[in-house]
């Protein structure tokens, strides 16, 4: 029994294809529906703060963890001029074989300054959006243990594999789950096949030093499950002051699911 759980609906609730226990199109489809309804007015409101930082009309940007591509493909089409990079690069190939002339270097934060595809400070902007760097921890499925030691040198290692890319002055965009998130359990649809009700958790273990989130039938017989040391901001602050960045936490009207800090080089 989990204290405080909330309970609900997704407004995005609908049948999703759920193919050999693939729930990739759930996170996509129905996670983003849930999470943001009002995704034009978070792309302008984003496209607004890349110009604000940077104060430049045509910022290199770089999207250091572009998964399937969810608002950096859409500001590409806008025009901004973004490179595209990730751990994993296949989990973009269906979005940037839409995009003329784009590729996604294959890199993890840690690994720039010695990725050969990369330059030392040429970045003006740099995204590492979407939830994403609270798993630079380590492992995250059946191999991970909760290490705040090892985790926080990680994570200054991933900052530091940033930072080398970034111009002086340059901004990262980075968000994560808020340090008041309550344990949730999110019904976001149902298996058309099968018929199983599919459902998003997440629940941060404080005490325990973890954060697990996962997205499968609500009868538990098949998740996707991801763990990761807890990061909280006081955390996050001190290695980023680390590394050398001055950071700050900032309000964006449509980004209400994750705390948003920009760190300045
Ligand atoms: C939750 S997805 C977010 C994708 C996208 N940025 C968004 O906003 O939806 C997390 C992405 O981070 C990538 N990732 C995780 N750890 C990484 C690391 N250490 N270095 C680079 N990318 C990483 C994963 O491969 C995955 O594509």
């Amino acid at each position: 029994m989990i204290n405080n759980l909330k309970e609900y609906k997704s407004k995005g609730y609908k049948g999703f294809e759920i193919k050999n226990g693939d729930f990739s199109s759930v996170w996509n489809a129905a996670l983003y529906a849930e999470l943001y309804p009002d995704y034009e007015a978070l792309r302008i409101e984003i496209a607004k703060l890349i110009h604000d930082c940077t104060r430049l009309k045509h910022p290199k940007v770089l999207d250091s963890c572009c998964g399937s591509g969810f608002l950096s493909k859409d500001l590409y089409l806008d025009g901004f001029d973004i490179d595209f990079a990730d751990k994993n690069p296949s989990f973009g190939s269906s979005f940037v074989s839409e995009l003329t002339g784009a590729k996604i270097i294959k890199a993890s934060w840690h690994e720039y300054p010695d990725t050969a595809d990369f330059k030392k400070e040429y970045y003006d902007f740099v995204m590492c959006r979407g939830n994403s760097f609270i798993y630079s921890s380590g492992g995250i499925n059946q191999e991970f243990k909760a290490n705040s030691e090892l985790a926080t040198q990680r994570y200054i290692d991933s900052l530091s594999g940033l930072y080398s890319v970034m111009k002086p002055g340059a901004t990262l965009y980075l968000d994560k789950y808020k340090d008041s998130e309550i344990p949730f359990k999110c019904k976001v649809g149902f298996d058309l096949e099968t018929n199983k009700e599919i459902v998003w958790y997440c629940n941060r273990k404080i005490d325990e030093g973890y954060r697990e989130a996962s997205i499968g039938y609500a009868d538990e017989s098949i998740s996707y499950f991801h763990c990761c040391d807890d990061l909280d901001s006081d955390l996050l602050f001190k290695v980023a002051h680390t590394v050398g960045f001055k950071i700050r936490e900032i309000n964006l009207k449509y980004e209400k699911n994750f705390s948003v800090y920009l760190l300045q080089k």
